[in-house]
């Protein structure tokens, strides 16, 4: 009797657990239950859909020509740099900008085995089917810098330069001094610690570790307020913008948009970006780094070392900037001309 007990008990706790850290499916665009298609697609070589969006000048009258990509818990909606620049600068410097979902996000379709490299081939694809010609720019915010450091690597003939704004840092790239890497952490909310452990080492938990209601899951994911700086403060009404776009990102499900995106960010990108040489040794173009020095999301301390590591780098740091710096008067236009003014 007992025995049976324990086992119908065990079994029950099996399930319980297996449906626990087990995401469900994603609810993917386009299919009878999912949300619609709304916004301009490419079909990539495996049949993957990329949803993108055109910013600035047309293409056609482009004397130069990015591609964006965006932050955690955004979408191709989230090109913040044409689109908070003047009118006037944009047309002066003839710039055109393209935004995509990153696989899992918005409208573009899921891709579980996703990896650093595959997102800089996605770029390439979607610069060749967009006819972006042999070079383009590519511009990334937040966690939208494992793009441009993964096109770096896999593509740099294709690049004409790259701007990082903000852009993440894993605490587990090899050559990050250990205690340095541990300062910074450290500086993060415990939750946070918590949560980025889990991505790193327990990746598959990281599902149950979000939705479950014991400890507090990622503060970005809840919007705790500790992680915005004074200036990001001022800053919060300009990304008000982003309450049109309200699930926009994430209607797809979590664990392909979001949770996807940690576990690559922390986990092992099958390169070590602090061994990059300079792509541009004919000074053809350039990379920029802006990071303002109080952002409280990305540590300053590491962007510093990567930049002191890095010569070829060119380090802008916003003193009072947060997180939210590019969205401060005039940011914007001299990130974009710092960009193209390295391709004279
Ligand atoms: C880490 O250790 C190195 C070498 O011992 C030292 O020069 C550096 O200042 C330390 N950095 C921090 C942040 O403690």
């Amino acid at each position: 009797m007992y025995k049976e007990i324990t086992l119908v008990l065990l079994i029950g706790l099996v399930a319980w657990t297996y449906q626990a850290i087990l995401p469900p499916p994603p609810n993917i665009c386009g299919t009878p239950n999912g949300p619609p298609i709304t916004a301009n697609r490419i079909k990539l070589r495996d049949g993957r859909h990329l949803a993108y969006k055109e910013h600035g000048v047309s293409k056609e009258l482009a004397k130069h020509k990015l591609i964006f990509a965006h932050g955690l818990t955004s979408c191709r909606h989230d090109e913040v740099l044409v689109t908070h620049s003047s009118p006037e600068v944009v047309e002066e410097l003839g710039i055109y900008s393209v935004s995509f979902d990153r696989p899992g996000c918005g409208e573009s379709d899921p891709h579980p085995n996703r990896t650093p490299k595959s997102l800089a081939l996605d770029i390439e694809e979607l610069a060749d089917q967009l006819g972006l010609g042999p070079k383009f720019y590519v511009v990334g915010y937040s966690m939208g810098g494992l793009a441009v450091w993964s096109c770096l690597k896999y593509i740099p003939q294709r690049l004409a330069g790259a701007t990082l704004m903000a852009p993440v840092v894993n605490y587990w790239w090899p050559g990050l001094p250990a205690n340095l890497s541990e300062k910074a952490y450290r500086l993060q909310l415990p939750q946070d610690q918590w949560a980025v452990r889990v991505a790193h080492y327990v990746p598959f938990l990281f599902y149950w570790w979000n939705t479950q209601k014991l400890f507090p899951a990622f503060a970005v994911f809840s919007g705790r307020p500790e992680v915005f700086s004074p200036h990001d403060v001022q800053m919060q009404p300009r990304i008000a913008y982003k309450r049109n776009y309200k699930g926009v990102a994430t209607q797809q499900g979590v664990s392909e948009s979001l949770h996807r995106e940690m576990k690559i960010v922390f986990g092992d990108w099958g390169f070590n970006p602090l061994d990059l040489e300079n792509p541009f040794p004919d000074n053809k173009g350039s990379v920029h780094i802006w990071m303002g020095d109080e952002d409280r999301l990305v540590p300053v301390i590491l962007q510093r070392y990567i930049a002191d590591r890095l010569p070829w780098i060119k380090y802008n740091e916003i003193t009072g900037g947060g997180h939210l710096f590019v969205f401060a008067d005039g940011m914007s236009e001299a990130i974009l001309r710092a960009l193209v003014d390295g391709r004279k």
